[in-house]
């Protein structure tokens, strides 16, 4: 295809709403991580576009650092795994973790990855996820700073994919049905 957006079948949340959602979010977890020197954890690939401007919207200091995890192979439905692809390189023991997620979907991959930096010794763990597929939860995750809840739909852009594609829109759309012809559901 010649232009990402001729995949795109419509618009579901504008980048001018997604940085209103990040600014509140970040605003709240500036004046509750202030002198706490706050570990933000990204989770790779697709949260890369949220922590970017997360980041930068908080007022205070703070650390950042990748996980690559995966619970989705190329296809849209999670394979209720969670993988390691590549560590954090920063000791959490003590520190005081926020996690920066693109979505929740049925929150396997966050419920894996509290766990796990409570098991390392983190002195906490809470999360920040830009959207949340309520519809779709398996699993019990708190998220202290919620952005947007969105329907049972597959989404694409600002960070997120489909087979690794389309992480590179600025909004976040819904794919044409064309686009996953081929599939098995
Ligand atoms: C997607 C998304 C979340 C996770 C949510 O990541 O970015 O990390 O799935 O799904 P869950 O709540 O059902 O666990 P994916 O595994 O596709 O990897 P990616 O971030 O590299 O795209
Ligand atoms: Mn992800
Ligand atoms: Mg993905």
């Amino acid at each position: 295809i010649a232009d990402v957006q001729d995949d795109i079948d419509h618009e579901l949340v504008s980048a001018e709403k997604i940085h209103a959602i990040i600014e509140h979010a970040a605003a709240q977890a500036s004046e509750d991580y202030r002198g706490k020197d706050p570990l933000l954890v990204a989770v790779l690939k697709g949260a890369v576009n949220t922590l970017a401007s997360f980041s930068q919207a908080l007022s205070i200091p703070c650390q950042i650092d990748f996980m690559s995890l995966s619970s989705y192979g190329s296809g849209t439905v999670s394979s209720g795994t969670v993988t390691i692809r590549q560590d954090l390189s920063t000791d959490v023991r003590g520190r005081h973790i926020l996690i920066v997620e693109d979505i929740v979907d049925s929150g396997r991959t966050l419920a894996w990855l509290v766990e796990e930096l409570k098991r390392r010794g983190a002195a906490s763990v809470e999360i920040f996820a830009l959207l949340e597929k309520p519809a779709r939860r398996e699993v019990d995750v708190d998220v202290k700073y919620k952005g947007l809840e969105i329907p049972d739909e597959f989404v694409v852009g600002f960070g997120l994919d489909y087979d690794e594609r389309y992480r590179n829109l600025d909004s976040i759309a819904v794919l044409k049905p064309a686009v996953y012809q081929g599939e098995q559901a």
